[in-house]
């Protein structure tokens, strides 16, 4: 195959972007977060396509006088052991709150939020220096840390990366815990437009 001067341009740079990742930072696919318009439904569509269970269920505003988002729910799911699966967390909201708004915004239906990407430990920081050389944006200065218990658990949001149909990408690093309800509020806030 004989290739034209702008796909010879193109090969080039992704194997520039290649060898620039290669013997650096290693990611795993860590979790998938819904957002949608009602989650019992959608916990037990997962459940019964793919054997995924409830771990707990959560209210990330419970605690704070953050009036609006107070009836916002979490789910977080486990795939059946020995799976490959990743983690599922779904999300649903009441109308004007962060996730009840996120879904209206998507006929009402919503979709995934976003992907999550677990890195060894300690290199976060280096992650984001990385990504923003490539435009990437972040919702927040800094990793947000588990208020409750610091036990290594820190993540960050991109903003919405349009090449990616906007989708969001979660750097995560983690403790022995598998979230942090306070947190999942902080990155929750931090969405908000
Ligand atoms: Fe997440």
């Amino acid at each position: 195959m004989k290739w034209t001067h702008s796909q010879q341009d193109f090969i080039k740079m992704c194997e520039e972007v290649a060898n620039h990742h290669k013997n650096t930072i290693s990611y795993t696919l860590d979790h998938l977060a819904f957002r949608t318009e009602n989650r019992n439904e959608s916990v037990e569509l997962l459940s019964k396509l793919f054997d995924y269970s409830v771990q707990e269920e959560f209210l990330p505003f419970a605690d704070s006088s953050n009036k609006d988002n107070i009836d916002i729910t979490c789910a977080a799911l486990s795939p059946p052991v020995d799976s490959n699966m990743p983690e599922i967390f779904v999300s649903s909201g009441n109308w004007r709150s962060i996730v009840g708004d996120w879904v209206k915004n998507r006929k009402d239906v919503g979709g995934i939020h976003h992907i999550a990407v677990k890195i060894p430990a300690g290199t976060i920081e280096e992650i984001m220096e990385q990504w923003k050389q490539y435009d990437i944006e972040f919702t927040t200065e800094k990793p947000i840390v588990c208020e409750e218990d610091d036990d290594g658990l820190r993540q960050i949001f991109t903003k919405e990366i349009p090449q990616l149909g906007n989708l969001i990408i979660e750097i995560i690093e983690r403790g022995e815990h598998g979230f942090c309800s306070s947190s999942v509020a902080k990155l929750m806030e931090s969405t908000k437009k």
